[in-house]
């Protein structure tokens, strides 16, 4: 087996790999290193305050690298005209995936298309792939049990071969891939990109404080809690930072909860490290090929 799928091709990426968009703390020097390392960088564009300075980091990134890069519309939870605005300088900034979450992907993949750009959208259910298979998306991202952010509940294990089979569209496997053993793992069940969120927050290019990067590399899988208490939407946290007795927020306020209740996944349990993403990006590569020649 290559570490190259028809899509990481198609993508012009050096391995198949996406450092998944994570509310606030993806940032622009991410999606450059990303870049320079070959693989898909992304971000949420909220995570810009505003529409205008989020026009200014994709000029500072595009001074900065050609190479492809990935914008988050997290549909549902955004103002209307902030996603239009922010679509609209995706495409005057040559942003050739945009990724979707939380809500109806039907206008966004019209205009990506007119443009010809791809779209990929994140789903946990079946139910929500066809949808947005309906809606035309390019590729959908099958967000497992155990991924940081908001979660599913159903395991990786079974979740890629089973989208992959009934929706006839590239598969994404999101969730619990911290090492080049899931990433194997992820493409031998069918999937053409592995979305590793939980693995870049430990980066020394990501956001995150120093504190949360040390308890993602201090915390295993047992310290992960899957609750709707912070955002009303089923997410995973690092338990210690969930305060006792807390009621589901579906207000902007639940959102802003992100900022001191943080979120990761289980797979925190293979993060040991806090290092460049030059250097995960070579670990994953690195660890990848040794399984591969260990099955062999
Ligand atoms: C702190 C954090 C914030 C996240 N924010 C978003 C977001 O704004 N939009 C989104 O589509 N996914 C978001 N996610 C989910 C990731 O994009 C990705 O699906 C997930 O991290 C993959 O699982 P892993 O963390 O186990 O690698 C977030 C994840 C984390 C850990």
């Amino acid at each position: 087996m290559k570490l190259e799928t028809a899509l990481s091709k198609r993508l012009g990426l050096r391995y198949p790999l996406v450092a998944a968009p994570m509310f606030l703390i993806s940032n622009k020097e991410m999606l450059v290193a990303c870049a320079e390392a070959g693989i898909l960088g992304c971000m949420p564009s909220l995570n810009a305050r505003t529409p205008e300075q989020f026009r200014a980091d994709l000029a500072w990134v595009r001074a900065r690298t050609d190479k492809p890069i990935g914008i988050n519309l997290t549909l549902g939870l955004t103002p209307k005209e902030r996603v239009d605005a922010d679509l609209t300088a995706c495409l005057e900034h040559d942003v050739p995936v945009i990724l979707t979450s939380y809500g109806n992907p039907t206008d966004i993949v019209k205009r990506a298309h007119e443009k010809g750009r791809l779209v990929f959208h994140d789903v946990i259910t079946l139910q929500h792939g066809r949808k947005a298979v309906g809606a035309g998306v390019d590729a959908i991202i099958a967000v497992g049990a155990g991924a940081g952010g908001h979660a599913g509940r159903i395991s990786p294990f079974v979740l890629i071969p089973w989208l992959a089979e009934e929706l006839k569209v590239p598969i994404i496997a999101a969730g619990c891939i911290s090492d080049g053993r899931q990433v194997v793992a992820s493409l031998s069940l069918g999937a053409q990109l592995c979305y590793l969120g939980t693995r870049f927050i430990a980066s020394e290019e990501c956001g995150a404080s120093p504190e949360y990067k040390q308890l993602v590399v201090a915390s295993g899988p047992e310290d992960v809690v899957y609750t709707d208490a912070v955002s009303g939407i089923h997410a995973n946290f690092l338990k210690a930072t969930v305060p006792e007795n807390f009621s589901a927020d579906r207000s902007p306020e639940g959102a802003k909860r992100w900022k001191d209740i943080w979120s990761a996944g289980q797979g925190v349990g293979l993060v040991h490290a806090v290092k460049s993403i030059s250097v995960i990006v070579e670990d994953l590569a690195r660890e990848a090929h040794d399984t591969l020649a260990a099955l062999a």
